[in-house]
């Protein structure tokens, strides 16, 4: 069979670029074990205020995990709970949140952590603060008249 060598390239170009996503996919979930949001943990939304942990809002430092905090949010329209919080610098913590109502967003501003928060779900992360000073949480999923009011703070102390 005759093939022009420009269809040669773009076949060796076209599956060389394959290959290369698909190791780089891979080693990216297999061996660094990344994830997208399992989204498998539910929650009844009308039972937010009485379902653990989103009964204590707030950081609680836990033991024997892979993290050193949690910290839980409830989101609901238009503020978290709590609306302010300190958290000590260089702690690994895991971020743990809901909603009550209507689907929220919470992004930590100048950081990668951006969730949506969806009712219904819990949205986790876990980071680690290594920067001092004042995170504002903003909501960035329209939500309402008081969408651009919503917000939250996350302090850094050593
Ligand atoms: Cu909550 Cu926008």
């Amino acid at each position: 069979m005759h093939m022009h060598k420009f269809e040669k390239a773009w076949l060796i170009f076209g599956i060389g670029s394959l290959l290369v996503f698909l190791t780089v996919l891979g080693v990216s979930a297999f061996y660094l074990g990344n994830q997208p949001p399992s989204c498998l943990a539910t929650i009844d939304p009308e039972k937010v205020d009485a379902t653990a942990p989103f009964n204590e809002p707030g950081l609680k430092k836990v033991e024997g995990k892979d993290w050193d905090y949690e910290l839980v949010f409830v989101a609901s329209a238009f503020s978290y709970n709590p609306a302010s919080v300190e958290v000590p610098y260089g702690a690994k913590v895991k971020i743990i949140a809901t909603t009550k109502d209507v689907v929220h967003g919470f992004e930590v501003a100048g950081s990668n952590i951006n969730m949506m928060l969806e009712p219904g779900y819990i949205s986790e992360h876990i980071t680690t603060f290594d920067k001092t000073g004042e995170y504002l949480i903003v909501c960035n999923e329209y939500c309402g008249v008081g969408h651009h009011m919503m917000s939250s703070k996350i302090e850094v102390v050593k």
